[in-house]
């Protein structure tokens, strides 16, 4: 029998903190959405086309060869997360954020954007549970082979690659050459030095330095070219091979940025006992790398800590270390960790510094 008694008053319980945690959860859950619909704006070359100026949707479809309805809800979407803005209806101009995706902008995010957005970061992380759940990289299970054999296997994603790292290393550079005092490493070996970019910034800052670029064939055409056209050919040397076999002997310094976080312990132990054994007892070990605290906490940098999984993702076993765990594996690899330097300016890296324990 239908009741006939009125429906109690429905009283809103939601408070305005709680619909504010919600809106933060919902934004941070459809991440993808916002990494996708940039994605696809530097794909389609928006932010490029806008550059300094302001186009019509209409004509941005025209002019990327896209269904002009569809585009605008793209770009309407980008407009309210803030990467462009909508000057009069229908017309579009790049956001600061925006600007930095056209290639042409010093600093520019386009190539990490590809990178980081595109197929093989894109559908590997899809994978995530996979990871988590076996700790294996999604990557393998998705390419069948890892990445840097990806790497090696694929031209235009190891252009991609080296562009993105070269992209993050000049911004990184001249924050790391101003942290750090390289001025004592008359002859630095940067062992997987990607393009040479980080080599050049401090070779330009000390003119009586020298330097050695040991890095993977395909990226040492990369770093020579790099190199030469920063007119430090003559104090600078590109060496091809693979830091598990052999590194480059006769530095003061060796130089390891962004390269151990790639590698389970063995492998960073291998890595650096090969460094151990190219230098003498008076070398030192330079490693430039985020370095996790050993509690999680809200201040743990967000980059390091997606950094990290990324790795899990990615990479075969790669991790980023507490200072605890690096000073394991510098310890198995004949160092001692003497120094961590405080966190360097607009980036999330430490120089980590370690001398060999004499044999
Ligand atoms: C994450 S990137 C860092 C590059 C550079 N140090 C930077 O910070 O921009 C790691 C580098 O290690 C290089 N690499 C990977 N495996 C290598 C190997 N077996 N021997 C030498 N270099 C290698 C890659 O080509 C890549 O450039």
């Amino acid at each position: 029998m239908t009741s006939l008694r009125p429906a109690p008053a429905r009283t809103v319980e939601t408070t305005a903190d709680d619909a504010a945690t919600r809106a933060l959860l919902v934004r941070m859950a459809y991440g993808y959405m916002t990494s996708q619909a940039i994605h696809t704006a530097v794909r389609l070359r928006v932010p490029e086309l806008l550059g300094d100026g302001e186009r019509d949707s209409v004509e941005l479809a025209l002019l990327t060869g896209t269904h002009a309805p569809s585009l605008h809800r793209l770009l309407r979407a980008l407009t309210a997360f803030g990467v462009l803005r909508e000057t009069a209806p229908g017309r579009f101009a790049n956001a600061p954020t925006g600007a930095l995706l056209a290639p042409s902008a010093p600093g520019h995010l386009a190539d990490i954007t590809r990178l980081f957005c595109g197929q093989e970061f894109w559908s590997s992380w899809s994978r995530l549970t996979h990871s988590i759940t076996t700790g294996e990289a999604a990557f393998d299970t998705v390419y069948g082979t890892d990445f840097y054999d990806h790497v090696a296997r694929h031209p235009e994603f190891a252009q991609l690659f080296g562009d993105a790292m070269a992209a993050n290393a000049a911004f990184e550079a001249p924050f790391v050459v101003a942290g750090f005092d390289f001025s004592p490493y008359r002859t630095l070996v940067d062992v997987g030095g990607g393009d040479g970019t980080l080599l050049a910034a401090i070779l330009s800052a000390h003119p009586e330095g020298r330097g050695v670029v040991l890095e993977t064939p395909a990226m040492a055409v990369q770093a020579r070219e790099k190199l030469a056209a920063a007119g430090l050919a003559a104090r600078a040397e590109v060496v091809p091979g693979d830091f598990f076999d052999q590194v480059p002997v006769g530095g003061e310094g060796y130089l390891l940025k962004s390269v151990l976080h790639n590698w389970d312990d063995e492998r960073c132990v291998g890595i650096l006992r090969r460094c151990r054994e190219a230098m003498e007892e008076t070398g030192t070990l330079l490693v430039v790398e985020p370095v996790l605290p050993d509690t999680a906490r809200e201040s743990v940098c967000v980059e390091s800590a997606f950094s990290d999984l990324n790795m899990l993702v990615l990479t075969a076993g790669g991790f980023e270390r507490t200072e605890r765990q690096l000073r394991d594996i510098f310890t198995r690899a004949g160092f001692a960790l003497e120094s961590v330097s405080a966190t360097i300016e607009a980036t999330d890296f430490r120089v980590v510094r370690g001398r060999p324990v004499p044999r």
